[in-house]
């Protein structure tokens, strides 16, 4: 690797040693699917039951529990090291290894976040009938330490939730169909690849464009094409030649969303300090505009000041929205609403267009 930083690769080799070459704080989150210790005492069935086919795979073999706590305890050393001082690690994991995982994140410094269950909308029955099917997968996102000041883009994750706080449990299907890659003879390239809507929110959430996340154990490279679609730089390591071959050919065949898409929705104190006048000066929003409240029932008209008018009543948009609605306050900017090419949009549309014009800028 020469000392260059691997931006944007997938790197062939073990994950500890590949880790060891990359600086301190270099990586702003950190994405990892370690093996799941299935095969431990015998267990060849996977989280949901299946009996694992083609783990025959060296990558899930660990001896006893002290070996797998002692590999674990190891990359998460390191992660940690690499990891920014405010970044976040996202570590997905089953009942076989999730305790042992989360234990060991919280005695080497990590600041756990939050547990979240992936349910899972189409789970594999349980066949044997002697356990509850098991559906879900847990997810611990942690900080780096306590002092972190890591991101959560909590309005993006809203808006994806239509208006409502995302939740810590998510509902989404595994990997099938066309998402899923195939080796050559049409059999699944990889047992456990993750589904894009999965990495999709996790990288919505807690990264922004031009991040760099590190995956660990990157198999069939569902970490680097989320990124890479995103917009985010990624750096992959796999010790599997074949997986590392079929993440590079998937990777390559992704397209990277263009860079005037990829800002989402803003934190409200990240929200840029723009006067409603300036939108009335720039006529984005000129005088004799109407607006509306969300329903239609109230109706004002913007002035050249950048006050509203209604009837004789006249105010900034936050003041009259909290008069005509006799509220102690009122945010102007999510109360007004106005016409557009026909639709309906409300004004602080145009504060998140600026912002979105000034990270791209
Ligand atoms: C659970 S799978 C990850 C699946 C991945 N998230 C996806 O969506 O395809 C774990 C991967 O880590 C790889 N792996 C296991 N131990 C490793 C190690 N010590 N160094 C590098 N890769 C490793 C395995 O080959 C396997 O592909």
């Amino acid at each position: 690797m020469s000392g260059e930083f691997p931006v944007d690769q997938i790197l062939r080799g073990e994950c500890i040693e590949t880790m060891k070459t990359l600086p301190d704080g270099s990586v702003d989150c950190i994405f990892a699917d370690p093996p799941y210790n299935l095969q431990l005492r015998g267990e060849l069935r996977r989280p949901d039951e299946t009996v694992v086919d083609g783990v025959d795979d060296d990558w899930d073999k660990f001896a006893d529990y002290a070996t797998y706590d002692n590999f674990t305890r190891e990359w998460l050393r390191e992660a940690r090291r690499i990891l920014h001082k405010d970044g976040t690690i996202w570590v997905i994991g089953s009942y076989h290894n999730v305790f042992r995982l989360g234990a060991i994140m919280q005695d080497l410094g990590f600041w756990i976040l939050n547990d979240i269950v992936w349910r899972k909308s189409n789970p594999m029955p349980n066949f044997r009938g002697r356990r509850f099917t098991n559906a879900h997968e847990t997810l611990i996102w942690a900080a780096r330490g306590p002092q972190s000041k890591y991101r959560f883009n909590y309005q993006a994750m809203k808006a994806l939730n239509d208006d409502l706080q995302m939740r810590s449990d998510w509902y989404l299907p595994l990997c099938t169909g066309n998402e899923r890659l195939k080796n050559e003879h049409g059999l699944k390239l990889h047992p456990t690849q993750k589904p894009e809507s999965l990495l999709h929110r996790v990288l919505v959430a807690s990264t922004n464009a031009n991040d760099v996340v590190l995956d660990p154990f990157c198999g069939s490279g569902t970490t680097p094409a989320m990124a890479k679609r995103l917009g985010r730089h990624y750096i992959a390591i796999e010790r599997h030649p074949d997986y590392v071959k079929a993440a590079r050919e998937r990777v390559a065949r992704e397209e990277r969303l263009s860079s005037e898409h990829l800002a989402t929705t803003p934190a409200k104190r990240e929200m840029p300090r723009i006067p409603f006048g300036s939108f009335v000066e720039t006529g984005a929003l000129p005088a004799g505009t109407l607006l509306y409240d969300r329903q239609k029932r109230l109706k004002a008209t913007v002035t050249p000041d950048g006050t509203l008018v209604s009837g004789n009543q006249r105010g900034s948009i936050h003041k009259l929205g909290a008069m005509l609605t006799n509220a102690p306050s009122c945010n102007g900017w999510t109360f007004w609403y106005f016409e557009r090419d026909g639709q309906f949009v409300q004004i602080d549309v145009l504060r998140q267009e600026s912002q979105a014009l000034r990270n791209v800028g």
